[in-house]
């Protein structure tokens, strides 16, 4: 099993989103029982709420379900638990090799798997769900990509 671990701040608005866009893609590809996915915040803000309403509208309009899904703060064990630990921003990566005490090629910045090369915007203050929302699915695409190149020989 690869074990992927989306992480923002709050665990409300980006990597939840991350988590579920990410999980369709998996599922769509056959690959539920290969690739495994979660979503954690550095910050303890939110622990135990459901992702924020404004991630929760723009899946369903892309009819993917939040259903379950709770926020949870980062644990010392998903360093080790998780083969990718997936940032949405650079001030993650650094509150995770913080809170963690580790830098690791498998800490990274979502989108520099991308051609965007850049934060994943925070709607949280921004607004604007649908801009994460598409940068978010571009990442998603780039992430897969990355990890069937790394295990080649994850669809035999
Ligand atoms: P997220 O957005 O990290 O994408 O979940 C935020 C959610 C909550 C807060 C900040 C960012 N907050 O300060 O409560």
């Amino acid at each position: 099993m690869i074990r992927v671990l989306f992480i923002c701040l709050g665990n409300i608005c980006r990597s939840p989103m991350a988590e579920a866009v990410f999980r369709e893609e998996v599922r769509k590809r056959g690959l539920a029982k290969k690739i495994d996915v979660d979503s954690a915040g550095t910050a303890s803000y939110h622990v135990g709420e459901p992702p924020h309403k404004g991630t929760q509208a723009k899946l369903r309009e892309y009819g993917i379900t939040t259903d379950g899904m709770t926020a949870r703060q980062l644990w010392a064990s998903d360093f080790d638990n998780f083969d990718y630990l997936v940032a949405m921003d650079a001030s993650n990566v650094t509150n995770i090799e913080q809170a963690l005490r580790k830098t690791d090629a498998k800490i990274f910045r979502f989108l520099d798997l991308t051609v965007h090369q850049k934060d994943v915007p925070d709607p949280y203050y921004t607004g604007d769900f649908q801009e994460t929302y598409d940068l978010v699915v571009d990442g998603c695409e780039a992430l897969l990509a990355k990890i069937m190149h790394d295990h080649p020989h994850l669809l035999a």
